[in-house]
């Protein structure tokens, strides 16, 4: 099997470090306080939230995760969300009768599917959603919680939430959950700039809602040591200085790195081939060459002024206003060069970290090398 992982949520052994994070996360939480978990698209925030979570039920905390991304209405937002607030509890029918008694607008019950396993359905009350349901349902978890047994709410993909109509529906959020005593939540997402201006815009509902933590790329010395010994556990040979090239031509993002040395092992596990510099970059190459109908579509639909930032972006990503810039990439006024990066932004191909603008998928930062 292949010692690497991407593209899905990682445990151990494809997880690694983050010891320090998840302590913070770990602490910051227990210490009853809400938090907001900001990083780039696939540094591992999900990962490192799901492994905080295991910390927590260890202290005995009810934690509950929910994603928003499958979210696509009111009514879906209601019923997943209570699934997943009663699938948290110990006593499956107490807590089905609380939720009844708590929540007049819906009514969850109990059944059994062929092979006899519990599931939830949840039936409405009411022909519409009204503001008391969804208000009900936002104080569900503080209904459920008590000071003998907290709640630690994981809400992914928060920045979703705008499909729900909105202003409102955040507002209310907001206006619930500060008053939950016995309940503590965290945010995270992937669409970071919409993120940010969720919780640092003074004119949105979550601005000081939640304490800030940034998480940065993985340790270079310990993902060298975690490719070595990845490769080791198939018998496969790699010195540092090539751990480091695949770190380094997979932007230093984990889950490029995972997806590149995936494909390295892929490469050797059936030959006799050692690997050296030209077969990482021919692998690199390989993840271009498959994915390569995909960037030329996305490529195609930049504008030209887009292009020609992306191109730009390929060299240098700093002080991207200052007229130095400007000139060196035959750019035109700041504001134009804003407005196509505020595009890049929102489609994610670009993205901001520390004052630095980058594609955010190093191997399409390739593509743009080689065709562009
Ligand atoms: N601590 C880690 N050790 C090793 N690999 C990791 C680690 N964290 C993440 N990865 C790699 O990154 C991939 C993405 O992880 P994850 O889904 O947790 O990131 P994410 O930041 O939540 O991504 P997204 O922004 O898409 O939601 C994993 O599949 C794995 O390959
Ligand atoms: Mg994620």
């Amino acid at each position: 099997m292949n010692p690497f992982s991407y593209g899905t949520i990682v445990r151990s052994p494809y997880f690694f470090n983050r010891h320090d994070e998840c302590r913070r996360i770990v602490s910051t939480l227990s210490g009853g306080n809400n938090l907001v978990l900001f990083a780039p698209r696939r540094f591992g925030k999900t990962s490192l939230v799901l492994r905080a979570l295991d910390e927590l039920e260890n202290e005995n905390y009810t934690c509950i995760y929910f994603d928003f991304m499958p979210v696509y209405s009111r009514e879906s937002f209601i019923e997943s969300y209570s699934k997943a607030l009663i699938a948290g509890q110990s006593n499956l029918q107490l807590a089905i009768k609380a939720v009844s008694s708590f929540v007049k607008g819906i009514r969850p019950k109990l059944v059994f599917d062929q092979a006899g396993n519990p599931e939830f359905s949840i039936d409405f009350t009411e022909n519409k959603i009204n503001e008391k349901t969804l208000g009900e349902i936002l104080d569900l978890p503080e209904h459920l919680a008590s000071p003998g047994k907290r709640f630690i709410i994981v809400l992914d993909e928060f920045q979703e939430i705008n499909k729900l109509n909105g202003e409102n529906f955040e507002k209310l959020f907001r206006s619930k959950i500060q008053h939950h005593q016995n309940v503590n939540y965290l945010f995270l997402g992937s669409r970071t700039h919409l993120l940010n201006d969720m919780f640092n815009n003074k004119g949105r509902a979550f601005y000081n809602a939640a304490m800030l933590m940034q998480i940065g790329p993985l340790p270079q010395e310990e993902t060298i040591d975690f490719l070595i010994s990845r490769f080791a556990s198939s018998g496969i040979q790699i010195g540092q200085p090539l751990s480091l090239l695949i770190i380094e031509q997979a932007g230093n993002i984990p889950y490029y790195i995972q997806l590149l040395a995936a494909e390295i092992w892929q490469y050797v596990i059936n030959s006799t081939q050692k690997i050296d510099k030209e077969l990482v970059i021919k692998c690199a190459e390989k993840i271009v060459d498959l994915k390569s109908d995909y960037y030329y579509e996305l490529y195609d639909k930049q504008s030209s002024y887009q292009k020609k930032l992306l191109k730009a972006l390929v060299i240098s990503g700093e002080n991207l206003f200052s007229s130095g810039y400007t000139k060196q990439f035959r750019l035109t006024a700041a504001s134009t060069t804003q407005k196509a990066l505020a595009g890049l932004i929102e489609s994610g191909i670009v993205e901001k970290t520390e004052g630095r603008y980058f594609i955010a998928d190093p191997f399409f930062k390739r593509f743009i090398t080689r065709y562009a």
